[in-house]
């Protein structure tokens, strides 16, 4: 079975649904990049891809003209209707999205680094199926683990750490699931454009994509994206490598 139906399998999991049940607020970041956008957003057509239990769907779907949220975990889309009822929610593989039309979007939005779940040529065909959902001039934003993140793949013990109770409890909850590390690190893949890398996420049972954010502008410029916008974990923009971000927020346009 190949990493990224590993990934697929884990967001079917009971106990993973539940975390993403309790609902948490908008990142600095998303509002950074989605409040300057309200005048277009409250006539726009928006497809949330990756909404988990339906996190973005509380926060964007009381923002725009018309919403649909999919997600490829059954389990989960379940968890967003209920959660939901009002809004389209609705299954999909962001690698197929043949229900939806040529240009019938104006924003695509995959929130929390859903895109990392899949490897390399999952991501390519996301960017062509996104590109393709959108209308020319459309906004693509989506987060993803940042290559450049100075503790990349690193165990709690290992590098440089700051001694004290987070610490303390990082490594006894790498050693409590240390079977899923073992096993995943051996998975572990590093290209020149890109890494797959076990991380904590969900007690160790994930391969992320990881991408430097030079290497992601120019990734997105040869899938027809432009004007790429590049934010930090804490919502500044930036143009500068960013080692203490885990992960960065990406704002494109369709050429
Ligand atoms: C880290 S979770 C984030 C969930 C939610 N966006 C949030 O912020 O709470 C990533 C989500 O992306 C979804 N996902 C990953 N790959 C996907 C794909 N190819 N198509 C649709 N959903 C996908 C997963 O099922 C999961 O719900």
């Amino acid at each position: 079975m190949a990493p990224s139906d590993d990934n697929q399998r884990i967001y079917e999991d009971t106990g993973v649904i539940d975390i993403y049940r309790t609902i948490a607020p908008p990142q600095q970041a998303e509002r950074n990049m989605f409040e300057p956008l309200s005048d277009e957003l409250r006539t726009g057509r928006l497809l949330d891809i990756g909404i988990g239990a339906g996190r973005t769907t509380a926060y964007l779907a009381p923002k725009v003209g018309h919403y649909v949220g999919v997600d490829y975990s059954h389990g989960l889309v379940r968890a967003a209707a209920q959660l939901y009822p009002d809004s389209d929610i609705r299954w999909c593989d962001a690698r197929d999205m043949s229900q939806f039309e040529d240009a019938s979007f104006d924003f695509v939005n995959f929130s929390f680094n859903g895109l990392d779940s899949l490897d390399h040529d999952g991501r390519r065909q996301v960017l062509a199926e996104v590109h393709r959902v959108l209308r020319p001039g459309g906004h693509w934003m989506f987060s993803s683990h940042n290559r450049d993140y100075v503790r990349r793949g690193m165990l709690p013990w290992q590098g440089r750490f700051k001694p004290g109770r987070v610490m303390l409890r990082k490594s006894a909850e790498a050693l409590r699931h240390h079977r899923n590390w073992r096993h995943l690190r051996k998975e572990q893949v590093e290209t020149p454009e890109y890494a797959l890398v076990n991380d904590e996420a969900h007690h160790y049972s994930l391969l992320h994509y990881y991408i430097s954010p030079t290497v992601q502008v120019a990734q997105l410029e040869a899938a027809g994206f432009t004007d790429v916008r590049v934010y930090d974990q804490w919502g500044t923009e930036t143009a500068e490598p960013s080692p203490a971000s885990i992960w960065m927020y990406y704002d494109s346009r369709r050429a």
